[in-house]
């Protein structure tokens, strides 16, 4: 059982919701223009700010809900939270490398929201927050999610998990999420090292 929620929750997060979005609504391919990412931030620079949020929402919503259906469902068909922390980075894996797309995916920060979001309310939002403050001061959508990625471990030790539900093997899901995040964005690092990076608001450019 849970050999197959974690391969049902990779299969969720190989739907890449910003080429299917934008193919839906008619715009062109995120992955022919700007940064080439298939992600909201990308699909924002098409210029079309309904496909960026329905693109944000769903890849959101394809990291939330196998994580909350292990959680409020999973104890009577054995699903702990070993399976917890395997369901919510399988989705993440799933966005980064799809099988539907020749496993040329995004970069995940949308998804890896969506998972947090569902292991816990306070730590997504206290991440989600993060993103907003630094993007808003900064204007780089890239920078504000390396930020809050980097932060997020740091507000599950600290912060509710402790509290109450503070699981190793949930610790674990959430730093490799993080690495792998860092690790797709390297060519935005070397960007906003050379201060290229697109700006938030900014259409079509890297
Ligand atoms: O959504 C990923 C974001 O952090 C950066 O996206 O398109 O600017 O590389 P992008």
């Amino acid at each position: 059982m849970p050999f197959l929620a974690t391969v049902a929750a990779y299969l969720l997060g190989s739907l890449s919701f910003a080429v299917i979005v934008s193919r839906v609504m008619g715009l062109n391919d995120p992955r022919t223009f700007g940064s080439k990412n298939p992600g909201a931030t990308n699909v924002l620079r098409s210029g079309s700010k309904a496909a960026a949020i329905i693109t944000l929402a769903l890849d959101a919503a394809k990291g939330w809900l196998p994580v909350v259906l292990v959680r409020w469902f999973g104890k009577p068909y054995g699903l702990e939270d070993g399976t917890l922390a395997l369901v919510g980075l399988a989705a993440f894996v799933g966005h980064l490398y799809p099988v539907f797309f020749k496993f040329e995916g995004g970069k995940g920060v949308a998804t890896a929201l969506g998972v947090l979001l569902g292991l816990s309310g306070v730590l997504g939002l206290a991440t989600l927050l993060t993103w907003v403050v630094i993007a808003y001061f900064f204007r780089y959508s890239s920078l504000a999610s390396l930020v809050a990625a980097l932060f997020a471990p740091v507000y599950y030790v600290f912060g509710d998990g402790v509290a109450w539900y503070m699981r190793t093997e949930v610790l674990v899901a959430i730093s490799v999420m993080s690495l792998l995040l860092v690790y797709r964005h390297a060519e935005n690092i070397g960007r906003l090292a050379k201060g290229t990076e697109s700006r938030l608001g900014k259409k079509k450019s890297a």
